[in-house]
């Protein structure tokens, strides 16, 4: 594998509308981004990802872009963005942002020009499609958010044409078989990276290949509304590669620019082409925890994943990805729940398991992205009425779980669980009113424990999750672990131990062993190795200056519960 200049870096998702609110009107913004890159600088991070803060109706919190080329007043100014640059330069930092082109928004210049003349050049920018002789939809794609994708052309409701949307309605579908529209994106984007951006994150882009013709995909239903998951569809459209490859040609390759995919199910055989040696994408998130248990049915539906699930997906992903590419690991983002919530059992969730947490996942070869808040152990909200939820898709989900014959409790109890909104709260940086966010009302609630968990008690608290954050990015970065850190090999140790995680990054001269007892009581294992120097053990208060070695007897270790311990072995 090629190195990157990216590959030794940090990066952390910032979701703009809840960071940091400069002017007290409740939404985060741009210049409250600036006010908290010394912050960020110090925790370690190089590469930020902003969600998007491009002008948008915000149906779907900014996902619907109404003008690629400005940035909504709400989050500031373009001007802003400028300084944003400006300032993350001087400090050595990178700053992505998020290319949403699947689809915009309803209320983007293309859409309401193909709306007022669906025959005329923006109409070929959308999939303007005749509906059945009875007057039905195309076929019978259902969705991401619920319902059909097909809706009348507004203005045009008495005709029997409708547009596609993969997502909410107010989110029609770009044209991508149309080159003019493809020449539109590939415009904006080298816009973008001439302005100084380092890259793009790339939003749903697997989507923008649809099998056609589009009456010829009507599957069978997979739920009672007679429709089929759109997921169903991509497995039928062949040829997003030339796509893919030609936007890589014509930006990212042109800027040495940093991309990583959002793309879900892509094949084994498939890989190299993605994030290969010139391939599509610098990177791809690996999602292969966050879609484990995942039901057809929806999330009522979905099984909860244990620690030993856990651990089988990440190894599953690491021998994925072997050693032609590199992933970028998460453990939440702006999509998912809170990853406390969700990946250490429910009543264990700990100062002591979420640092364990952090540091199997941490550890793991690929380019660590940190969400906002993640780094302080944020956890989800309680719900106690769908009312307080803001989010499309919880919504749409928690209707699902009404419809399945879950009671109005079972039923928020279940979306509660999987969220969006679980990871949109306003980011808690102080004890103080508003957990110091905003002056104003905040867009979306606080999650109350704030007064525990914030940035500020942390930061001055050697044993707080943020500190532990520090120190595992000081180990990626220590030149003496570095090269391990970063492309050491993963070999997975005592795989088949129950609830311990334990791998060994390997490289030429030198072997690290990432070991966690993920379970609260204590257990003994057998060590394969020698344990000659810890790095981090999160039973100690304090990650800096020597540590003391872990009492192994006959070559067996004796981990308290929760523990988790980096070390160099031989
Ligand atoms: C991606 C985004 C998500 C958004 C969707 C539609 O999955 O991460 O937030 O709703 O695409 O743009
Ligand atoms: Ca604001």
């Amino acid at each position: 594998m090629e190195r990157k200049w990216w590959h030794e870096k940090v990066a952390y998702q910032i979701y703009p509308k809840s960071f940091y609110d400069s002017n007290g009107d409740g939404i985060g913004d741009i210049p409250g981004i600036i006010s908290k890159l010394d912050y960020l600088k110090d925790l370690g991070v190089d590469i930020i990802w902003l969600s998007p803060c491009f002008c948008s109706p915000l149906a779907d919190q900014g996902y619907d872009i109404s003008d690629y080329y400005n940035i909504d007043p709400r989050f500031g100014a373009i001007e802003d963005i400028d300084r944003l640059l400006e300032e993350a330069k001087k400090r050595d930092m990178y700053i992505l942002m998020d290319l949403v082109v699947n689809h915009c928004s309803d209320e983007h210049e293309w859409f309401v020009k193909a709306c007022e003349d669906p025959q005329g050049e923006y109409g070929k920018f959308f999939y303007f499609e005749k509906g059945k002789e009875d007057g039905s939809a195309p076929n019978n794609w259902r969705s991401y958010f619920g319902g059909s994708v097909w809706d009348k052309i507004p203005g045009h409701e008495d005709e029997n044409m409708y547009y596609l949307h993969m997502f909410h309605k107010k989110q029609p579908d770009l044209n991508w078989e149309n080159p003019k529209l493809r020449e539109e994106v590939y415009k904006m984007i080298n816009w973008w990276l001439d302005k100084g951006l380092a890259g793009f994150r790339i939003d749903a882009i697997i989507n923008i290949k649809k099998a056609l013709p589009f009456e010829k995909y009507s599957y069978p239903a997979d739920r009672p509304d007679g429709m089929v998951m759109p997921q169903r569809m991509l497995q039928d459209a062949e040829g997003i590669g030339e796509f893919l490859g030609e936007m890589h040609r014509r930006t990212f390759k042109l800027h040495d620019a940093f991309s990583v995919g959002e793309v879900f199910n892509v094949e084994d055989e498939d890989l190299p082409e993605f994030i290969g040696e010139d391939g599509y994408f610098s990177s791809m998130f690996d999602f292969n925890e966050t879609i484990f248990g995942g039901s057809i049915n929806g999330w009522y539906d979905a099984k909860m994943i244990t620690p030993d699930d856990y651990k089988r997906c990440c190894f599953e992903s690491q021998k994925q990805m072997g050693d032609f590419g590199y992933f970028s690991n998460i453990i939440e983002n702006h999509d998912e729940p809170r990853g406390v919530s969700r990946y250490i059992p429910e009543g264990e969730c700990t100062i002591r398991s979420k640092k364990l947490l952090g540091a199997m996942n941490f550890m793991l070869k690929g380019l660590p992205f940190i969400y906002q808040g993640q780094e302080i152990g944020m956890e989800n909200v309680v719900l106690t009425s769908i009312d307080q939820v803001d989010d499309i898709s919880t919504l749409d989900e928690y209707q699902v779980a009404r419809n399945a014959g879950l009671s109005d409790e079972e039923a928020l109890k279940a979306v509660n669980r999987f969220s969006r909104d679980n990871a949109r709260t306003p980011m808690q940086w102080s004890a103080e009113d508003n957990a110091g966010f905003t002056e104003g009302t905040p867009w979306l609630y606080v999650n109350p424990n704030y007064t525990k968990i914030n940035v500020e008690a942390q930061q001055s608290d050697r044993d707080s999750v943020l500190n532990w954050y520090r120190a595992m990015i000081s180990l990626r970065k220590n030149p003496q672990y570095k090269e391990t850190v970063v492309y050491g090999d993963t070999v997975p140790v005592l795989e088949n131990v129950h609830n311990i995680m334990a791998y060994y990054r390997k490289s030429e001269d030198q072997t690290l062993l990432v070991i966690g007892n993920y379970q609260t009581g204590a257990q003994t294992v057998e060590l394969p190795c020698t344990i000659t120097k810890v790095l981090l053990d999160n039973t100690k208060a304090d990650q800096s200056g020597e540590m003391e070695l872990p009492a192994v007897k006959n070559g067996k270790l004796t981990l308290e519960g929760y523990q988790a311990i980096v070390a160099v072995v031989e």
